[in-house]
């Protein structure tokens, strides 16, 4: 051959593995509402960034049927691109080539990108579609899904990793997008340990795939899942726009975005949150009116909305807020609640991302089932996740702040940057009717109007405690501020505390209670 027909028949070779599966694999994708892998990388990636490594890849099975069998590119495209001109490395599986199941050359190529990630210091995007261990290869198949497990966990907390499940992920495969920082889950994909079938024979359960793996099963009752997607180009879309709030490593601060002028108080602010502690209203108001543009991506909107946890941007710069939702379960710390702020809060000191906490919280969540549950074990999460951080911390109380509750959602003592309150402050060991029932319980009996009593003695302990004066005045509060300067000052303290550099004991690791 001379020089001309071997390009001819790279070209050719190229141009078959590009295809995957084939073009009725193709359409049966396109049926099922899907995107082929190649199509979904196109979406993500910028123009003409993407740069594939491992093209060629083959498989080196020869058990049943594997020998003859080509499968393009073993089932993964894998390679480097942009994604809004930031570097990311990527592995996409490619159901139309043996439903994208995992072998040892598939793996092979999943861990080069991570590892290329590693040393590139850019995030790493798994975009899983699979039917999960290749079953032809057996023990070869389990040690690549080991071996990517194995580097999940050395990229974690290094640089940012984000699973898109775009088909189904299931078996053992599902525990490599859990090692990672984000799920995106589409409508139509499935994930779980064991499928229906499995678990009718073991426990005689009887559920659908939808209710077992679909993402509402997944992020509302597991908390597995981190965002919900309509479909592939919504997933791709959800990806990009979290990226947008990272860094690409540890090492680096998240970008920053263009700074307004000057700010302006925010009169709205002062009415959102009735004075009165029974009434409700939606966090989610407060938090649009302090953040650039309303802009707030939330996490996991729909497990344990109690708390509500996402990204943002103020003057320009990314946050995490933590937030206590009032209008769910008047905002009360549950097990669910704790673990869901306490891995957010760990992924932002991870990635240099200033922690915003937002405080009305009635306290912890009482009950049997969540003390049996393990409430100590799970809300000391919180505590030790806080108290661990190292980014700045700045907590706005704005009404109730009670109990071990007020020192879970990052007071003073766990070493905030900045608390400061609002004057609808609360802060108390418990609500002011609560109180006065325990320690003048014999005094309120004895009384000759108990009614009367009871209602001086709450007003007494309300005026002497349930404001944020006292806590000022022993350092336990900052400053208290009109609402409606709460931006301004955030945004100050943020510049103040952009340098917060902060050294504790060397150790291996902490021993967060899990
Ligand atoms: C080898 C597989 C495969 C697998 C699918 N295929 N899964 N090949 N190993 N795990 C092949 C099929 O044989 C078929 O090839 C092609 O992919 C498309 O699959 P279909 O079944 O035609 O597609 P569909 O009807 O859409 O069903 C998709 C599916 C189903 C639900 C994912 O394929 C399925 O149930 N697969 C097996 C899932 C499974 O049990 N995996 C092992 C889990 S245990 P041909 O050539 O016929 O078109 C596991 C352990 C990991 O993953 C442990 C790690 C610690």
């Amino acid at each position: 051959m001379n020089i001309d027909q071997k390009i001819q028949e790279l070209n050719q070779r190229k141009d078959e593995i590009q295809l995957g599966g084939g073009v009725a694999r193709i359409e049966k994708q396109h049926e099922g509402g899907s995107l082929t892998a190649r199509e979904r990388l196109n979406v993500l990636l910028d123009q003409d960034s993407f740069q594939e490594t491992g093209l060629f890849a083959r498989h080196r099975g020869t058990l049943f049927g594997m020998a003859e069998k080509e499968m393009h590119a073993d089932g993964v495209v894998t390679g480097a691109g942009s994604v809004n001109s930031r570097l990311v490395h990527i592995a996409c599986q490619d159901f139309t080539v043996g439903g994208g199941s995992v072998g040892e050359i598939h793996s092979a190529k999943i861990v080069q990108m991570m590892q290329s990630s590693l040393k590139t210091g850019s995030p790493f995007i798994m975009i899983n579609d699979s039917g999960g261990a290749r079953i032809q290869e057996g023990i070869d198949s389990l040690s690549g899904y080991g071996k990517v497990f194995y580097n999940n966990v050395m990229l974690s907390g290094v640089v940012p990793q984000i699973s898109l499940i775009c088909g189904p992920c299931a078996g053992g495969a599902a525990y490599s997008p859990a090692l990672t920082d984000f799920i995106i889950q589409t409508k139509s994909a499935r994930i779980f340990i064991t499928g229906p079938s499995v678990i009718k024979a073991v426990t005689g359960e009887e559920v659908s795939s939808e209710d077992l793996g679909g993402p509402a099963a997944q992020m509302n009752i597991s908390g597995v899942v981190h965002f919900i997607a309509e479909d592939d180009m919504d997933a791709i879309a959800i990806c990009k726009r979290l990226l947008s709030f990272l860094p690409s490593n540890n090492l680096e601060d998240p970008p920053r975005k263009e700074a307004e002028e000057t700010i302006l108080p925010d009169k709205q602010l002062n009415e959102i949150v009735p004075v009165d502690p029974k009434q409700s209203y939606d966090v989610r108001d407060v938090i649009g009116h302090v953040v650039d543009h309303a802009d707030f991506m939330e996490v996991q909107a729909f497990f344990a909305s109690n708390i509500v946890i996402g990204f943002a941007r103020l003057q320009g710069r990314s946050v995490g807020i933590v937030a206590n939702q009032p209008c769910v379960m008047a905002g009360v710390l549950d097990i669910n609640a704790s673990d869901k702020a306490a891995r957010f809060i760990r992924f932002c000191n991870a990635f240099n991302i200033p922690l915003l906490t937002f405080v009305d919280v009635p306290g912890f969540l009482p009950g049997v089932e969540q003390e049996y549950g393990g409430i100590i074990r799970h809300g000391a999460k919180m505590l030790f996740a806080y108290s661990a951080a190292t980014v700045p911390k700045i907590t706005v109380i704005m009404r109730k702040a009670y109990g071990g509750a007020y020192l879970a959602m990052c007071c003073k003592d766990l070493d905030a940057d900045r608390v400061i309150s609002w004057p609808t402050a609360e802060i108390a060991v418990m609500g002011a009717e609560g109180a006065v029932d325990v320690i003048f319980r014999n005094e309120i009996k004895k009384a000759e109007d108990p009614v009367l009593r009871r209602q001086e003695l709450i007003t007494e302990y309300r005026d002497t405690f349930s404001t944020p004066y006292v806590s000022a005045s022993r350092l336990h509060v900052d400053d208290i501020i009109e609402p409606a300067d709460t931006r301004r000052y955030l945004a100050l303290a943020l510049d103040i505390l952009h340098s917060k550099r902060e050294f504790r004991p060397q150790k291996k690791h902490g021993l967060i209670p899990l």
